[in-house]
């Protein structure tokens, strides 16, 4: 009788034990997942949920769900309730999650070659982007990703990065001495900065606020999205349009977790990306419109854009962050693609 009461007790703890660790985020036995099994997918970002990312996130999970007959749910964490960016991609190897969407820079600790889309002025405009990540340099970073467990589903967009600061407005290269920025986790964020005398630290997203507001460093760089959904713009007093990075997602998944899918509700969440992506990347341009407009209105934000002839500045100024990732990089595609920039552009035109 006693030892059955020990028992009866026994089973509660463990019931209660397990109803509390079913409350944080488990890893999923993937061979477990049966084709009558409801499918749950954590998606976790660290983005507002007016975002780009996070309206995108949103929409996903309300398509994946119709479509699926609710056979599949979506769980969405936003702003790092779940993970910040710091952790978030080792959650996704372990299965702890199953998406997540980090800023291409932040990809480049797995994959050095995503620093590619780092380089300062890369680009013209978002087509040039999707021409890149759409077509062969895209494929086969996604190689890479897969021999580091990871699967690129997506790449979404928030845009180009604008300079803010707390010292003085920044017009010319000379201006970024002595200045301090954060940035992503991103050796060519860092040479970036370094090549124009200024400093850099890297911080997590969600620690950025404050930092800026603390003083911890004079200045970031982010999308027009970002600094007015995190309220950056409130911390600083001068901002640069400057158009000069890019600011894109790989949308990744945990490469063993993909297989494991079955092909019907695989083919859902294929079909549902598609369509979410060209939503998502038509919303960032306008949001970015949208709320660049709100950011003039600013009276406590002082507001430069830059020239054409200043931006050939900076991108001269700019020029030993590209002569660093040639020297870096040895993937041969990446190394062909940079290198016809280096003829075609740089070093005919601005050097
Ligand atoms: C940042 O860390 O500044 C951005 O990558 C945040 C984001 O996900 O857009």
């Amino acid at each position: 009788m006693i030892q059955g009461q020990a028992y009866g007790w026994f089973v509660i703890s463990i019931s209660v034990l397990m109803f509390l660790l079913g409350c944080s985020p488990r890893a999923i036995d993937y061979d477990q997942v049966g084709p009558n099994d409801k499918l749950i997918i954590r998606f976790s970002h660290v983005t507002g949920e007016e975002t780009p990312k996070g309206l995108a996130a949103k929409r996903f999970k309300e398509l994946v769900e119709a479509k699926s007959g609710g056979k599949i749910e979506v769980q969405v964490f936003p702003n790092s309730t779940l993970y910040s960016d710091k952790e978030e991609l080792s959650a996704l190897k372990r299965g702890d999650i199953q998406i997540i969407a980090p800023a291409i820079s932040k990809v480049s600790s797995v994959v050095p070659e995503a620093l590619l889309f780092d380089l300062p002025y890369l680009f013209h405009d978002q087509d040039d982007v999707w021409k890149l990540a759409d077509g062969p340099v895209g494929d086969e970073i996604n190689i890479l990703l897969e021999k580091q467990g990871y699967k690129m589903l997506a790449v979404w967009d928030n845009g180009f990065k604008q300079i803010t600061n707390n010292k003085h407005p920044i017009h010319h290269p000379d201006d970024f001495k002595d200045l301090s920025f954060r940035i992503m986790p991103s050796r060519v964020l860092a040479r970036q900065f370094d090549s124009v005398g200024a400093t850099s630290l890297v911080l997590p997203f969600n620690e950025l606020y404050q930092a800026l507001e603390r003083g911890q460093v004079d200045g970031e760089e982010n999308t027009v999205s970002n600094i007015y959904s995190k309220k950056l713009y409130v911390t600083q007093k001068y901002m640069t349009k400057s158009d000069h990075g890019y600011l894109g997602y790989f949308v990744l998944t945990q490469k063993e977790f993909w297989e494991s899918i079955p092909q019907e509700s695989r083919v859902i969440l294929e079909e549902v990306l598609a369509d979410v992506t060209e939503w998502e990347r038509n919303l960032a341009l306008e949001i970015d419109k949208t709320e660049y407009a709100y950011l003039k209105e600013r009276k406590n934000l002082e507001l430069y854009e830059l020239t054409e002839e200043e931006k050939k500045q900076w991108r001269s100024a700019f020029y030993p962050t590209y002569e660093w990732f040639v020297s870096q990089i040895h993937d041969d595609l990446i190394k062909v693609y940079i290198k016809e920039i280096f003829e075609e552009d740089f070093a005919s035109k601005d050097k």
